[in-house]
């Protein structure tokens, strides 16, 4: 049974999510979080969507079972895969994220926007239902960006490699004259200077992140507790190696804390 205290649980293939996390604390600085990063099996962007299912299905049922008020998919990948079983499965209620293509198509000046994504996110029936509906009138450019979760994943944010990737990805977008760039992929957000550099100032840069974190309070507020201590945790758990995990998601997060396996928490129901 979900306390007040109960923690609303994140998941994401690796360290992306915590952008998503980050705007959740934000919006809801009194709750319990709980993070998991599959490391593991980062990245999702190659693998077959049947193992991202799977993948998805044994975290939210390991999330159910240390009781969460509510599960965040904080992947966009695992999403456009996984959301209708994982909804079909559990009964709390799943917020997932989505590329940011509604706002962008609102706000695009040039009317050419850019969609940065992993190759299965673009690919999706969920991006091409987005696009019909809001790309009336504009052009929508989905550009697949191969090895940049990796070089994230990595703590290469800043590396001549992900420059490299980068300038390969933008520069036919900005020369088409997108002067809106969309992270489809929550990984990317922790490159908007990198991007910003290559862009310039007149582009804007949009996340789902805040948009989630405002769909997350409104369906707690309509479904579960509040909870309202002065002393919210944070817990971060990794199906990887937590030593290799925990230096980058202090960097990320900004903060130095702790990173420890599925298996130290509950041991027995490691999704391995
Ligand atoms: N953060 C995930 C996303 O939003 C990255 C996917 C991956 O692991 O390839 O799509």
């Amino acid at each position: 049974m979900q306390q007040p205290t109960s923690p609303i649980g994140v998941f994401d293939s690796g360290v992306g999510g915590l952008s998503i996390l980050k705007a959740i604390r934000k919006q809801l600085p009194n709750e319990n979080l709980l993070y998991i990063a599959d490391s593991a099996n980062a990245p999702y962007g190659d693998r077959e969507p049947a193992f991202i299912s799977k993948r998805a299905l044994e975290i939210a049922d390991f999330l159910y079972q240390a009781n969460a008020k509510a599960i965040v998919v904080a992947c966009n990948t695992a999403t456009v895969v996984a959301i209708d079983a994982l909804r079909a499965n559990f009964t709390i209620p799943i917020v997932a994220v989505e590329p940011a293509i509604k706002p962008a198509a609102a706000v695009t000046r040039s009317g050419v926007v850019a969609v940065l994504a992993t190759s299965r996110t673009l690919a999706s029936s969920s991006v091409a239902r987005l696009c019909e509906r809001h790309g009336d009138g504009i052009k929508l450019m989905l550009q697949p960006c191969p090895g940049l979760v990796e070089q994230i994943e990595r703590g290469q944010l800043a590396s001549m490699q992900t420059q490299a990737l980068l300038e390969s990805y933008l520069h036919p977008v900005l020369s088409a004259g997108a002067d809106t760039i969309v992270l489809g992929c929550t990984h990317y957000p922790f490159l908007e200077p990198q991007i910003r550099a290559i862009a310039g100032n007149s582009v804007t840069i949009l996340d789902s992140a805040e948009a989630v974190a405002r769909q997350l309070q409104r369906i707690i507020n309509q479904t579960n507790p509040n909870h309202t201590s002065n002393n919210p945790t944070e817990l971060f758990l990794t199906s990887g190696n937590a030593e290799a995990t925990q230096g980058l998601i202090s960097k990320l997060w900004e903060n130095n804390i702790k990173v420890q396996t599925i298996a130290q928490i509950l041991p027995g129901i490691t999704p391995d």
